[in-house]
């Protein structure tokens, strides 16, 4: 609680473009769903000092923001009210929380209905550059190590490490289920399983900033490694390039 410090993210934002990169410096964590991208993101930031910037905590807050004025995100009103939209984020020890009207959502950005509807929302253009503006603006004021889908290809293509984490979806339906303490018997899997899938493709399909392995990206497939493994990886990539 000490370490909360809310910043506005308001008028000063726009015309900020890549500005950040001449001084701070960006690790970007891409993959796809439950591949381990916020939690090694997470411990990496911790690691080095930097701040983690979850980027899909803006989709996910979006998103519950349009639920809970029953927005749709195909009508013009949603484009309005977009427009008016006050989000700002808040710093909380190395992680920054999105706070939108004064609220922070907290767990309910997690719930099955926001995650359900979240990748209609992020294939928006108006949305996906709002948050672009604010990512950009965060790097500005840190050393950050951000995770996403675009992060490496679209949000910070001169990043100073780009990773492309996969895993098997099994086995990321696994981990997604063991976070939520839920059963793990088969047909949960399956339909986790499911959910995953149709999220992938919803964002690997959309025309802008689909999520891709950025070509200067280093993949790695966590499928059989432990967090701590992946993150000493990164860790050590890290090292190589003098970050920190
Ligand atoms: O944690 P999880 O992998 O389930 O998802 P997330 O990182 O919270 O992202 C939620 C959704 O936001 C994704 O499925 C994408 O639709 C969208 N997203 C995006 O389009 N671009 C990003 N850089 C990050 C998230
Ligand atoms: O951000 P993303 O959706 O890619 O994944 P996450 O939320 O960081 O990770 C999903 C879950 O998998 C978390 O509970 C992690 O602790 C767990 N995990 C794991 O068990 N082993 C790994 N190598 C990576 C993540």
């Amino acid at each position: 609680m000490t370490d909360s410090k809310a910043f506005s993210l308001g008028s000063n934002v726009s015309g900020l473009g890549q500005k950040g990169l001449d001084h701070n410096q960006v690790i970007a964590i891409d993959g796809p769903a439950a591949s381990g991208k916020s939690t090694a993101a997470q411990r990496v930031a911790v690691s080095l000092n930097f701040v983690h910037v979850n980027s899909g905590l803006f989709f996910r807050t979006i998103t519950w923001w349009a639920l809970k004025n029953g927005l749709s995100e195909a009508t013009d009103a949603f484009l309005e009210a977009l427009g008016d939209l006050d989000i700002n984020l808040e710093r909380f020890q190395s992680d920054l929380n999105v706070v939108v009207d004064n609220v922070a959502p907290g767990e309910a950005l997690h719930g099955p209905t926001v995650t359900e509807q979240v990748s209609a929302i992020a294939q928006l253009p108006a949305v996906r550059s709002m948050v672009l503006e604010r990512l950009h603006y965060a790097s500005s004021q840190f050393d950050i190590v951000c995770d996403g889908r675009d992060i490496g290809t679209t949000v910070f293509r001169q990043a100073n490490l780009k990773v492309y984490l996969i895993a098997d979806v099994l086995e990321r339906a696994r981990r997604r289920l063991a976070e939520g303490k839920h059963d793990m018997s088969e047909e949960s899997l399956k339909r986790e399983q499911a959910r995953l899938n149709a999220r992938d493709r919803a964002d690997t399909s959309r025309v802008h900033s689909p999520l891709r392995k950025a070509k200067d990206a280093i993949e790695i497939d966590t499928t059989r490694m432990n967090l701590d493994e992946v993150v000493e990886v990164i860790l050590s990539l890290a090292r190589e390039r003098k970050l920190g």
